[in-house]
């Protein structure tokens, strides 16, 4: 018999929907919900909610109201609540929001990082290693993120060795984590464990995470190759939410609901709560006017309304 693979019998789930989600909806958002949304996030079960982004304002009118939304915050004991922060500004900011964790990103892509943060890869890791520094001697958490691991909206093909050096250079300046973006969603299973394999040989396998968009339908494929590898931490977005400005044709993060789905038909505990995840993004959902990208989280509604109208009809 052909030994079965071995899977981890625990993930962790970084949500992203508040951040990556909300950075790319055309419709404002109160900042209420907003609040509410990441406070019902971490009630569900996330361990790790990255809630904003302390990016330019003008350039994220989105999330302008980032300081609003992290003071107002209800923090469960034990939840983290990361926020996204490009450059010594940005990091002020958050700091004086109350921030307690950050996320600084980049890309292997030239042309990408350039449309992005109007800055190259060099000189965008000069920045960015002020920044870890500074974060490091507040004593905040960090985490680093690689855009376009997988695929660039403006240069097609990225170099994997790109990839690893990137990696490299962030555990070097101080980040605790590496998260490797599949900003487009354009990542196969099998590329993924290319990447991932020779990334593994300078990143420790507990310190890197995944970050797949689903733009093709193909992100829960792209988790079960990492896992395979032995990675164990995963970001997604309730609801599906999700997309980055400038990376055009860029359609919503892996959706949560999928996520837990699979790893609870897997028997891989993330201490994740599916229909508290649905719940938390209904409102927003609505606020949005239209309906979860989410397969899971149609299929849980269609359940309910059955037995709903089973009960009813009993
Ligand atoms: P810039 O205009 O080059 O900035 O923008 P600058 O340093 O030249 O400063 C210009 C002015 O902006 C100055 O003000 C600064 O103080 C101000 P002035 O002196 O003229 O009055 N400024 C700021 N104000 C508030 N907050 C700040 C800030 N920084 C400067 N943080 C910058 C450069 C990087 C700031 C800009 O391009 C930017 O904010 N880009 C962010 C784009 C973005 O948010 N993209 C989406 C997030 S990344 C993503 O989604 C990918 C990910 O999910 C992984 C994946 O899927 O691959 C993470
Ligand atoms: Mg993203």
């Amino acid at each position: 018999m052909v030994a079965p693979a071995r899977w981890p019998s625990r993930v962790t789930i970084v949500e992203v929907g508040p951040r990556d989600g909300l950075q790319n909806e055309a419709t404002p958002i109160p900042t209420e919900l907003k609040v509410q949304f990441v406070e019902a996030l971490a009630a569900a079960g996330l361990p790790i909610v990255e809630t904003t982004s302390f990016v330019h304002p003008k350039v994220v009118p989105q999330l302008a109201d980032a300081a609003e939304v992290l003071r107002s915050l209800q923090r469960r004991p034990g939840t983290r609540y990361p926020v996204l922060v490009p450059n010594q500004k940005g990091l002020e900011r958050a700091l004086a929001a109350g921030a307690e964790e950050i996320a600084v990103f980049t890309a292997a892509s030239e042309a990408f990082n350039r449309a992005n943060i109007a800055m190259g890869i060099e000189e965008s890791l000069g920045v960015i290693a002020e920044v870890l520094r500074a974060a490091r001697t507040a004593g905040l958490r960090r985490r680093g993120y690689i855009s376009t691991c997988f695929g660039c909206p403006y240069q097609g093909a990225v170099p994997v060795e790109t990839v690893v050096e990137v990696s490299r250079r962030l555990l070097e300046l101080g980040a605790e984590e590496v998260s490797l973006g599949d900003t487009i969603g354009v990542a196969n299973p099998r590329q993924v464990q290319e990447v991932v394999g020779r990334v593994l040989e300078v990143v420790p396998r507990e310190r890197l995470a995944l970050h797949f968009h689903d733009t093709r339908g193909v992100a829960l494929a792209n988790v079960l190759a990492a896992l395979e590898l032995g990675i164990t931490t995963f970001d997604a977005s309730a609801g599906g939410l999700g997309g980055c400005p400038y990376a055009p044709g860029a359609a919503g993060n892996l959706a949560t609901e999928d996520l837990v789905t699979m790893l609870d038909g897997m028997g891989i505990r993330s201490g994740v709560s599916l229909g508290a995840v649905v719940a938390a993004v209904q409102p927003v959902l609505r606020a949005l006017g239209r309906p979860s990208a989410s397969k899971a989280h149609q299929a849980y509604l269609a359940t309910q309304a059955r037995q709903r109208a089973a009960s009813g009809a009993g």
